[in-house]
């Protein structure tokens, strides 16, 4: 098969994981930073003697100004070399969660990241993408073949084997879709809190009316990335007489001291997948996505 993937070197791991999961080899792509901040990206050999017809990219788009700017390298170079398809496999796509404007003047940022993307690339494989207000990505992204998938089965499973018998708790409606799909997975017990935001870090929650007393409370979400959220449900499910709180998140975003404010909380364990590299990745996504570029890729070679 004429495909590559192509990664960079600090998500070596997870994507040599999905190379391998779906039995494609890998190459990295090297970035240098300049001074004033410029990037540089530079393939090795064999994707810098010859680009294959299909590329497979690999960039999970946590702190994604830069990688964004890396995208938009590596796609216009793969078309002007000749690429015939190009895949994005983003397990986290950022700027997601703004998608409407609070304020007068404040741009709305998902339809133009998506619309960035959907020009560049052909194809996109992500993971609980944050949609609140649309519910398919298609509605950012009209051109490329989007596929979502979630993380929510595989932190269930990994729920399943840590704690006998847990109740499954979403911090705020949004997460009850993950929270239904972890629950219908695995029959637990569940419920959703009621969330209101005043700022980035300021959040009040509202328990569900469920008797925590006793219980081993697994708090679902498909984000963390103040910790806030998290750290205000911990607080009060310790308070209505939980035994223990652990977290389970797709997305382990944790910007600053994010995990500092869930450990100060009184969290008990904190497990994430591996859809953004970090100390607390838990469950690899690699057989999910292996599985899910197989079959865009089986597409490809249909429609070429
Ligand atoms: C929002 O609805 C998301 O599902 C998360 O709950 C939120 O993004 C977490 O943000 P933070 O960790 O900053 O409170």
């Amino acid at each position: 098969m004429d495909t590559r993937l192509a990664y960079f070197e600090d998500e070596a791991a997870p994507a040599l994981r999905l190379a391998e999961a779906a039995g494609l080899k890998a190459s990295v792509i090297k970035r240098h930073d300049f001074p004033d901040q410029e990037l540089m990206l530079t393939l090795v050999p064999p994707l810098a003697d010859a680009l294959p017809r299909t590329l497979v990219v690999y960039r999970s788009l946590d702190r994604p100004n830069d990688k964004l700017v890396e995208l938009l390298l590596v796609a216009r170079h793969a078309r002007r070399l000749g690429v015939k398809r190009l895949v994005l496999v983003a397990p986290y796509l950022a700027y997601m969660r703004q998608d409407i404007a609070f304020h007068p003047g404040e741009i709305v940022s998902q339809p133009l990241v998506g619309g960035f993307l959907d020009e560049l690339y052909d194809a996109l494989i992500t993971v609980d993408p944050h949609l609140h207000r649309i519910s398919r990505l298609e509605e950012v992204m009209p051109r490329i073949q989007a596929l979502t998938l979630s993380g929510a089965p595989t932190l269930a499973d990994l729920i399943q084997k840590k704690r006998s018998n847990p109740l499954l708790l979403g911090p705020d409606a949004e997460s009850s879709q993950w929270i239904e799909m972890a629950a219908a997975a695995t029959g637990l017990d569940h419920g959703v809190c009621h969330k209101v935001r005043h700022g980035d870090t300021r959040v009040e929650i509202a328990l569900p009316d469920l008797d925590l007393c006793g219980r081993e409370v697994v708090l679902m979400d498909d984000i963390a990335s103040s910790g806030h959220t998290l750290a205000c449900a911990i607080e009060a499910v310790l308070a209505a007489g939980a035994d223990s709180v652990d977290v389970a998140v797709t997305h382990a975003l944790f910007a600053g001291d994010a995990l500092e404010v869930i450990r100060q909380a009184g969290v008990n364990e904190v497990w994430s997948t591996d859809c953004i590299a970090h100390p607390s990745n838990a469950v690899a996504m690699a057989p999910i996505l292996g599985k899910a570029l197989g079959e865009v890729l089986a597409d490809t070679q249909r429609d070429t």
